[in-house]
């Protein structure tokens, strides 16, 4: 095996989720006028799925070993307001119907969110792990292997699944 830089495929990962949800940001952004509402409906959906598939990696595996290896913890918790703020964004956007007057703005705020978010951990908290001693490429593994658990219960048609804890009742 060739010599890898440490926390690179971690790391890799996530700027893989990054790149694909930028390009979903930018896609509304390119379509929304032209296109049906149920264009958008699907592709506003998919970035909100993507979305919560990657803030849910990061919650769950990168920011707890990232709170361990860095020793400011600050990063990382403005991180965490800010999936939060993200995610109720996501369940309000997942709630309503594209031909609401409203809709365009949700989704363009969302991507506004998520670019100033991502934008931060590439520059700030990415850089930082990185020059932290520690081993992230377990960590890589056991995020992609979690990734596509999650991606495979999305082409299972569970594509509304509820964030964490917080159940929505589906409209009857
Ligand atoms: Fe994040
Ligand atoms: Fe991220």
């Amino acid at each position: 095996m060739t010599a890898k830089k440490r926390g690179s495929a971690a790391i890799d990962l996530l700027l893989d989720d990054h790149k694909q949800v930028r390009q979903l940001i930018k896609q509304y952004e390119k379509m929304h006028e032209a296109a049906s509402a149920d264009e958008k409906q699907e592709l506003a959906g998919q970035l909100c799925n993507e979305f919560l598939l990657h803030a849910d990696i990061e919650e769950q595996f990168f920011y707890p070993a990232a709170r361990e290896a860095l020793e400011e913890e600050d990063l990382i918790d403005e991180a965490e307001v800010e999936h939060a703020s993200a995610r109720d964004l996501v369940e309000q956007i997942q709630a309503m119907q594209a031909d609401d007057p409203m809709y365009d703005a949700k989704v363009k705020v969302l991507g506004e969110y998520i670019e100033h978010h991502v934008e931060e951990e590439e520059k700030e908290m990415f850089p930082k792990v990185k020059r932290a001693k520690l081993d992230f490429d377990a960590l890589g593994q056991e995020m992609l292997q979690a990734k596509e658990a999650a991606q495979g219960r999305f082409l299972a048609g569970d594509s509304k699944r509820k964030t964490k804890g917080q159940g929505r009742s589906p409209r009857a």
